[in-house]
């Protein structure tokens, strides 16, 4: 069976690249279902990098060629199975990274804004062009898009539907670096490998409670916080961390199984 997400691993770092360049890595109900599965079964990583094959794009959007026949519930239908992609990879057992080496645009916007951290190449073109085809973002763009550059500038992106390059979307804090697309992947893996060095549960503690602030009060984000900080402790995590430094060695922290 021809796979269109290949599995790339090395120690704790995984590199899933979406695999169907002759449509610019579209995602159709194939690609999603397959990603969705490859992203539930992955074990043993603590850090999962996200890009696409080629040097053209990273992810084109959903695919239009099947979106185009599709009636209201299977639009529903593709949306949800959209959504459930996207919330997986929010709440993943592992850090995630989008290498945006490319296109990201519609449904690929969507997927690298569902990751940790987002980086890009110099030749990346990011966008919600789905208003210049009669449709609106269907796989999170526009709630996700809003929460990373604000109500203005995602408006302007949304209803123009305009892309940006990847230094315009560096300045909107949308990515965090530029690296020349040789180095993209490098770089990216590098930062990748430094993560996956530091304790998970730490690790993932810190991702839900950034990735939840906005969404509650102060009090109550800052009750969550406290709590978080308190089970740590029931790992061996806090021990190791703490130990390493004042042992001056560097830590080692096991996955837990
Ligand atoms: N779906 C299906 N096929 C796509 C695609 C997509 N999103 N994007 C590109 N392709 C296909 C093209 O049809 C073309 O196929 P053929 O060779 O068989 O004709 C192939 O990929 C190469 O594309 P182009 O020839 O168009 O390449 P280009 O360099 O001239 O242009 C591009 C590149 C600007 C990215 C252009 O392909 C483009 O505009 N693509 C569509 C982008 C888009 O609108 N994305 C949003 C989709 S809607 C969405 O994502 C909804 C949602 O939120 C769920």
């Amino acid at each position: 069976m021809s796979s269109s997400v290949q599995i790339q691993k090395e120690n704790r770092v995984a590199v899933l690249t979406i695999d169907r360049p002759k449509a610019l890595n579209a995602l159709n109900e194939e690609v999603l279902l397959e990603l969705r599965s490859v992203i539930s079964e992955l074990e043993n990583i603590s850090v999962v990098i996200l890009t696409g094959s080629g040097e053209k794009a990273f992810v084109a959007g959903a695919d239009i060629s099947q979106m185009s026949g599709m009636t209201p519930l299977q639009a529903r239908a593709f949306s949800e199975l959209g959504h459930s992609v996207i919330e997986l990879i929010e709440r993943s057992p592992y850090i995630t990274i989008a290498a945006v080496n490319g296109f990201a645009l519609g449904g690929g916007l969507e997927l690298a804004m569902a990751c940790d951290l987002i980086y890009a190449s110099k030749n990346a073109k990011l966008g919600l062009p789905e208003t210049n085809l009669g449709i609106i973002p269907g796989f999170g763009g526009t709630v996700n898009l809003v929460a990373r550059i604000g109500f203005h500038r995602a408006m302007e992106m949304i209803l123009t539907g305009k892309p940006i390059s990847a230094d315009e979307a560096r300045t909107l804090g949308l990515i965090l670096e530029v690296f020349e697309p040789q180095d993209l992947i490098p770089k990216v893996k590098e930062m990748a490998n430094k993560l996956s060095k530091k304790g998970i549960l730490s690790l993932l503690a810190a991702r839900r409670l950034v990735r939840s602030a906005a969404a509650h009060s102060k009090e109550k984000a800052m009750l969550l916080e406290r709590e978080s900080f308190a089970t740590l402790f029931s790992s061996g995590e806090p021990r190791e961390g703490m130990n390493a430094f004042l042992e001056k060695r560097e830590p080692h922290f096991s996955l837990p199984s």
